[in-house]
């Protein structure tokens, strides 16, 4: 971050002197006014509820340019690394800052699959839950236990505790999120198999039995690669701000994600996929495409609680380039599979079309985000609704990892500590006459 020809003046009405503020500017994006000395300066805080106007720190992981619907990992598009580069090369470029060799993806592919497997007392601990437990409560669980098995990368001021933990959990998530569904299902779990790639292996220990060999659809791993590349960072986003947050405490990685675990878990955030795709059953029920218009009327109205899922996003304000590319992943998924007629895919184009015309989203400027067709793909493929969200928080962990790294080796780094604009009661004294 470097200083711009530019300062910031902030005067009051009531004659109070102004103060002059240091503007700083990055590579891209808004330049930002340095509030830090504010308080001491004028006694006041600044107020801003869900950080609409608040950086919270300096990144240089990945870029989003809502106007223009753009999403840059490290300055590459998401367009290219979707179809050029695979998930692992994903998160050797957001952990490292560039895209790996030919060596160092050999070795980054070799040391991800060396940690694959989980501490096999795991699987008792997971015996503890109901079967029919949230997998998003189980996962939560889960990642929050690695720090008790792994107590040798716990340490968040050791840059090399660092790198291990960041490698395990990468390499770790898909075998929880396949053991959170086998245990669901009453099935066995399946071993990771280094041999297949990341999403294939994920695919062979969710839809695979010891009684048989499993083979991988070849369309379906690409899909799922996809579906993990598209989810793997997004800036400042809930989780990642819980996760940094939890972190600036220090506390140890493996607890820092699991924060990013629970925070993803709600519906405005990662648990969109599953309500999206909830409501197109939900439609779907209650007479399919002919009832769109009815269902459309209900979002418009204020009174009726209801929202169109998979629509809207705090930063996208022209398209999500994830839901475009998702889209075409969709299409090819349900060729595929010979389900082209599927009518919930039918059901969310018809709603996409509507939407996209109608004034109140496009006076609101509410697009489609990803998760409005990556449920379609996720189901298409067997994936279950209730673990959606586990599917991204997989995706996710990487993006969480990096973020966390990079607030740990940055030198200004201060715990998180936000203020408050109180309107509670003043100081004042318990009644006398109340006496326990
Ligand atoms: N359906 C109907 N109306 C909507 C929707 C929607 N999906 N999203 C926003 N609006 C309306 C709001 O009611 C509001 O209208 P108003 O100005 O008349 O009051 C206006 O659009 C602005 O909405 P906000 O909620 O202020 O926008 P914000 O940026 O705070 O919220 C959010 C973004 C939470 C994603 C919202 O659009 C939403 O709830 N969408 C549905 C849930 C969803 O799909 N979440 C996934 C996000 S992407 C992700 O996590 C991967």
């Amino acid at each position: 971050m470097k200083l711009v020809d530019n300062k910031a003046t902030l005067s009051f009405s009531n004659g109070s002197p102004s103060v002059e503020m240091p503007v700083y500017g990055g590579s891209i994006g808004p330049d930002v006014i340095d509030i830090r000395k504010l308080y001491a300066q004028t006694g006041m805080f600044t107020y801003d509820p869900g950080f609409l106007s608040t950086a919270s720190c300096q990144s240089a992981i990945t870029y989003i340019d809502g106007d223009k619907g753009e999403l840059l990992y490290r300055g590459y598009p998401i367009e290219q690394l979707a179809t050029q580069a695979d998930y692992l090369d994903t998160c050797f470029l957001l952990l490292n800052g560039e895209l790996p060799n030919e060596t160092e993806r050999g070795d980054f592919h070799k040391l991800v699959t060396n940690h694959t497997m989980v501490n096999e007392q795991m699987q008792f601990f997971l015996r503890g839950f109901r079967r029919d437990a949230h997998p998003m409560a189980v996962l939560t669980g889960l990642v929050g236990a690695l720090s008790a098995f792994y107590h040798d990368s716990t340490d968040i001021n050791n840059p090399e505790h660092r790198r291990i933990a960041a490698i395990r959990l990468i390499a770790k998530m898909p075998t929880l999120v396949a053991m959170s569904y086998k245990y669901g299902v009453g099935q066995p779990y399946m071993y990771p198999r280094n041999d297949l790639s990341y999403s294939g292996n994920f695919l062979r220990m969710m839809f695979g039995t010891p009684c048989e060999d499993y083979k991988v659809n070849p369309v379906l791993e690409k899909a799922l690669d996809r579906i993990f590349i598209l989810h793997a960072d997004h800036e400042q986003n809930a989780s990642t701000s819980t996760v940094r947050l939890c972190g600036s405490s220090g506390t140890n990685p493996f607890a820092a994600i699991a924060a990013g675990v629970a925070c993803l878990w709600g519906p405005a955030h990662g648990g969109a996929n599953e309500a999206c795709l909830n409501m197109l059953e939900d439609i779907q029920r209650n007479g399919g495409v002919a009832k769109v218009g009815e269902f459309m009327n209900q979002v418009k109205d204020k009174n009726s609680g209801v929202k169109l899922m998979g629509f809207g996003h705090r930063v996208y304000k022209n398209y999500d380039p994830r839901a475009k590319l998702m889209q075409e992943t969709c299409n090819e998924v349900l060729a595929e599979l010979g389900l082209e007629n599927d009518p919930l895919f039918k059901l969310a184009k018809e709603l996409e079309k509507i939407a996209l015309e109608d004034d109140y989203f496009v006076q609101r400027k509410l697009y489609p985000n990803v998760d409005f067709y990556s449920g379609i793909v996720q189901r298409a493929i067997g994936i279950p609704v209730s673990l959606f969200t586990g599917i991204f928080a997989l995706a996710r962990t990487v993006g969480w990892i990096a973020q966390l790294n990079e607030m740990l080796a940055d030198p200004e780094y201060k715990i998180g500590r936000p203020r408050q604009l109180f309107t509670g009661a003043a100081r004042r004294d318990v009644p006398a006459s109340f006496k326990r």
